[in-house]
């Protein structure tokens, strides 16, 4: 009966503690560094790039789906935000067909900032469990 209580306590512990896995310090440190990026994706571009694929660029719904986004090339060329598509979309004026996103307002200058920033950096996405990208807000647009 001891013996079996050795078993079952850790077990229980653990079940009533470890449901939620404790994130590494490394993957903590990724999550920390992606979320601006994370934000500004997740309130002005997932409503329209998520699931549902009308665009030439392949969706960016998860961490996943935005690190083969970067592995495919010409989307998102780290280091080089000029030469990134999806950095050239966001930071066209509103006059030019195909400004990103389309209806409503432009990004934010600081919204911009932390796309280019980013992607100057290297365009470094957390490893590990998928991280799911959810739109926030309204969708974009003006009326
Ligand atoms: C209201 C819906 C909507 C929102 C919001 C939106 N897009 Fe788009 N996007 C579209 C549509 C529709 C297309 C397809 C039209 C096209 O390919 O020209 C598109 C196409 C694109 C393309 C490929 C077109 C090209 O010129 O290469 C990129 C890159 C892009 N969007 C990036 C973004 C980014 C980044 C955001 C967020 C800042 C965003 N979009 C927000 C609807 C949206």
């Amino acid at each position: 009966m001891k013996r079996l209580f050795g078993i079952a306590a850790p077990l229980a512990l653990g079940f009533f503690t470890g449901c939620t896995v404790p994130e590494s310090p490394e993957r903590q440190a990724e999550l920390a560094a992606f979320a601006p990026v994370k934000a500004v994706l997740e309130q002005n571009c997932v409503h329209c790039h998520g699931d549902q694929r009308l665009s030439t660029m392949p969706s960016i719904h998860d961490s996943k789906a935005l690190a083969a986004l970067i592995r495919q090339g010409g989307w998102i060329t780290p280091g080089r935000p000029e030469a990134s598509r999806l950095y050239q979309v966001v930071s066209f004026p509103d006059q030019v067909a195909g400004a990103m996103p389309p209806t409503g307002h432009a990004l934010r200058r600081e919204e911009r900032q932390v796309l280019r920033e980013w992607i100057q950096a290297g365009a470094k996405v957390p490893r590990g469990p998928r991280l799911r990208f959810e739109p926030q807000g309204e969708l974009p647009r003006s009326s």
